[in-house]
């Protein structure tokens, strides 16, 4: 399959959308940083499992990779806890907005699943109790794509200014128990993973454990096993995009992951690892065109995890 051209057709064909006019689509507002950022950005990256790369459009141009970060963290957790992690964190698909508070009330503090916000400040947590969670975050994306990668420090104050409701799901959670530290430094260490910035060419590249059975798309060494794999692929394909992952398998079928910067990264086991970004958003909070991006993909490519 020529990757390259599926690339460059895909990015033809969407640019002239790049106006959102009429579409509702904007970009996240909640983030005073992110609501700067130009909506008229289109970038897709793709690796396959050989090592073969395709790009199109903004694929270089650094985002906050938001929501996106919670597929790492998950797996520093996966790798330090294994089972141990499930106990305070739950595997359902919520039906639920990415930051909403209700299911907590009658949950008893235990968040839905890792890719909530309330699931992935508890995955924060545990990794607080660990070491130093920001940093072996960035160490595992800087290896995963062989390349520095770092937080946006404006971004992540300007999450810190405006978290309120962040605060009160952590602070709702330490009240049934769920998290053993201290809030402040829990939602420290959750507002700071979510303001790494990288490019579709780098995250297509990092996700690529995520196709090869968990080992290391450059150096094949493993980053999960085979099983933990799986079970991140199948959190990505049930929870991955919040609200609209029921929407979202139906219409592309693959595991992905969104972020309010407009990412998304999918995953087509056995063959390539996907990144797309287009700042402007639905309203369930995933990128408009990136949802659009993969739909063409994957009619293009006739890929589908079914
Ligand atoms: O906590 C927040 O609201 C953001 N830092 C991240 C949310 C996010 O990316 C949800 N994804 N679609």
């Amino acid at each position: 399959m020529d990757f390259q051209l599926i690339l460059d057709e895909i990015h033809a064909e969407l640019r002239p959308r790049l106006d959102q006019a009429g579409t509702g689509a904007q970009v996240a507002r909640y983030i005073p940083a992110l609501a700067r950022v130009s909506p008229r950005q289109f970038g897709i990256a793709l690796r396959t499992c050989d090592g073969t790369t395709a790009q199109a459009g903004d694929s270089a141009v650094p985002f906050s990779i938001q929501s996106i970060s919670k597929v790492f963290s998950l797996t520093l957790a996966i790798r330090a806890l294994d089972e141990a992690l499930w106990t305070r964190i739950g595997r359902e698909p919520s039906g639920s907005p990415f930051n909403s508070l209700v299911q907590l009330e009658t949950e008893r503090g235990i968040p839905r699943n890792p890719f909530i916000n309330a699931g992935a400040i508890a995955v924060a947590d545990r990794l607080v109790s660990l070491g130093d969670a920001n940093a072996e975050l960035l160490a595992l994306l800087s290896r995963l794509c062989g390349e520095p990668i770092g937080i946006d420090a404006e971004v992540a104050q300007s999450e810190a200014d405006t978290g309120f409701r962040n605060a009160a799901l952590a602070n709702f959670m330490k009240g049934f128990g769920t998290l053993d530290n201290e809030v402040t430094t829990v939602l420290d260490v959750y507002f700071r993973q979510c303001a790494i910035a990288m490019t579709c060419e780098q995250m297509a590249c990092a996700a690529g454990y995520l196709c090869r059975d968990g080992a290391h798309p450059l150096a094949g060494t493993p980053v999960l096993s085979a099983a933990q794999t799986r079970r991140v692929n199948a959190l990505m394909l049930t929870c991955g995009t919040y609200d609209a992952a029921g929407e979202f398998a139906f219409r592309i079928g693959l595991p992905c992951k969104s972020g309010v910067g407009g990412g998304i990264v999918a995953v087509v086991p056995d063959h390539l690892s996907l990144c797309v970004w287009s700042p402007a958003l639905d309203a369930t909070g995933n990128s408009y065109l990136g949802r659009q991006a993969l739909e063409l993909f994957v009619a293009k490519t006739g890929l589908s995890v079914f």
